[in-house]
């Protein structure tokens, strides 16, 4: 199973907003902005190894997967993550200095390569090397992030909270109303990968999830999954808001115990 790997970007900032001027409403209206929290996941990631069989084309996913390793990030992964960062910085930009102030900014990151090299490739955006230079040839600047070993991480629910873990497995195999209206796509799906999925969400959160990784490779889908991808991209969805999206475990997921 994919483990649930993101970054937790917490910009911290004690500057007041609510000055004249501005466009307070009233909940702003005098209020002060202390702290702002930003979660991202990371960029395209090569298929974890326990998938790549689910894949209409597993040597080609194999050879495309060799440079980087499985379940790591990508060349177009770490693309992702540059301009996530100057999205991040265009945003966030009148909230943290432009050099890099450990006062104002807390990166926490799975304890993942793929989330970790994130990370990196996106501060680099963040912050650019500027007027502070400390290498006349490097335009970079290092941006420390913190992580939480795998095993003692509250945020990684599906290791390590028992309750989220047991109402996720009772949902692997569960045929569920909010899945019955994909009835005809789940059929056609079937039939193409000779395999019924109906009544297993999890294949088919797993199914599309190596779909977007060997696309993103360049390895294509045949030319029957790929006319449906749009309707398969639907199904991934319902079923994983049926295996994540449970009200009653969400908090749990965000590391409530
Ligand atoms: C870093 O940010 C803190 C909090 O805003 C501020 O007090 C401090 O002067 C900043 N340090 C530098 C070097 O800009
Ligand atoms: C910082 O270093 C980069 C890379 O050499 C260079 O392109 C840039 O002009 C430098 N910036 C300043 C302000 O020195
Ligand atoms: C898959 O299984 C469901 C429920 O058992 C059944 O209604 C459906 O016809 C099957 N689809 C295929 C393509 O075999």
């Amino acid at each position: 199973m994919a483990l649930h790997s993101y970054t937790l970007l917490m910009l911290v900032t004690l500057a007041a907003l609510a000055t004249a001027g501005t466009r307070a409403d009233e909940v702003l209206a005098d209020s002060e902005l202390v702290l702002t929290v930003l979660v991202h996941r990371h960029g395209d990631r090569t298929p974890v190894q326990g998938s790549l069989e689910l894949s209409n084309d597993v040597d080609a996913l194999r050879e495309a997967s060799e440079p980087y390793g499985y379940g790591q990030l990508t060349n177009v992964g770490k693309q992702n993550a540059y301009r996530l960062g100057q999205s991040i910085r265009k945003r966030y930009g009148g909230l943290i200095s432009a050099h890099y102030n450990s006062s104002e900014i807390y990166i926490r990151s799975t304890d993942s390569t793929r989330t970790k090299m994130t990370v990196l490739t996106a501060m680099a955006a963040v912050y650019p090397a500027g007027n502070d230079n400390w290498s006349d040839s490097l335009p970079w600047q290092p941006t420390p992030y913190t992580t939480v070993p795998v095993r003692y991480d509250p945020n990684l629910a599906m290791l390590n909270c028992p309750t989220f873990k047991n109402a996720y497995y009772s949902k692997i195999f569960s045929s569920s109303p909010a899945m019955e209206r994909y009835s005809d796509v789940m059929n056609q799906w079937s039939e193409l990968i000779g395999f019924n999925i109906t009544g297993i969400p999890v294949l088919a959160y797993s199914l599309y999830d190596i779909y977007k990784s060997q696309i993103s490779l360049g390895v294509p889908l045949t030319e029957e999954l790929q006319a449906l991808l749009p309707e398969i991209k639907d199904v991934a969805g319902a079923a994983m808001d049926i295996l994540f999206g449970d009200d009653d475990y969400v908090a749990l997921e965000a590391g409530e115990s």
